[in-house]
């Protein structure tokens, strides 16, 4: 991916028009489980809880990357309307995949239970042609843990977490390890 800073700068101010910069790369996220009702579904927002939803009608999950501190990890802002970004929130070892009001604009200060940088792993062989790519997967690699989906108000939701196994890991019933990928989207 080419990092165009002019094209960031003018999504985050909210400037861009629907239609991408062309150098700007949008992404949708797909959930990867052995869940059949999970398996291969869009991730989708609602209430800032990032989840595949079957009881309400919620709206695609769109992001693009911008460089964060680390070189081998981004900030994922929401698009085309860029006002938040992608964050982990919570407590202990369980933290939601939540979009949140872009912490770098409000000044906010990560701290154990709040953190908004993502490596996208890009992983080879891509997909065969009309297979979803399944190629590009979604990471995070500052704790040692996994995604998974949880159950989320018992009509079918499920909303997606991050399960660090730090320390003493359990094995909870209702977690589902999931993988989480990424695709760009086509305009
Ligand atoms: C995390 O998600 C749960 C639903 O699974 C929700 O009840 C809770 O408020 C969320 N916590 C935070 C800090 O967003
Ligand atoms: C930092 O973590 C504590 C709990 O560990 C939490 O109460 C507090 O809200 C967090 N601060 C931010 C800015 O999220």
């Amino acid at each position: 991916m080419k990092w165009t800073f002019a094209a960031a700068f003018l999504a985050a101010r909210g400037l861009a028009s629907p239609v991408p910069a062309p150098d700007v790369d949008a992404y949708r996220l797909r959930v990867i489980s052995s869940e059949k009702s999970l398996n291969g579904q869009i991730l989708t927002v609602q209430d800032g809880l990032i989840g595949v939803f079957k009881s309400v009608k919620a709206p695609t999950l769109e992001v693009y990357a911008s460089p964060a501190a680390r070189s081998d990890q981004v900030i994922l802002h929401t698009y085309p309307t860029s006002d938040k970004v992608l964050a982990l929130v919570g407590e202990n070892d369980l933290l939601n995949l939540s979009t949140l009001e872009d912490p770098t604009v409000k000044g906010l200060r990560p701290n154990s239970t709040l953190d908004w940088s993502f490596s996208m792993d890009r992983r080879s062989p891509p997909a065969a042609e009309g297979r979803p790519d399944t190629s590009n997967h979604l990471m995070y690699t500052k704790r040692a843990g996994k995604w998974v989906a949880m159950p989320h108000g018992g009509k079918g939701d499920y909303v997606i977490k991050f399960r660090g196994t730090d320390g003493d890991s359990m094995i909870i019933a209702v977690d589902l390890p999931a993988q989480i990928v990424y695709e760009r989207i086509e305009y």
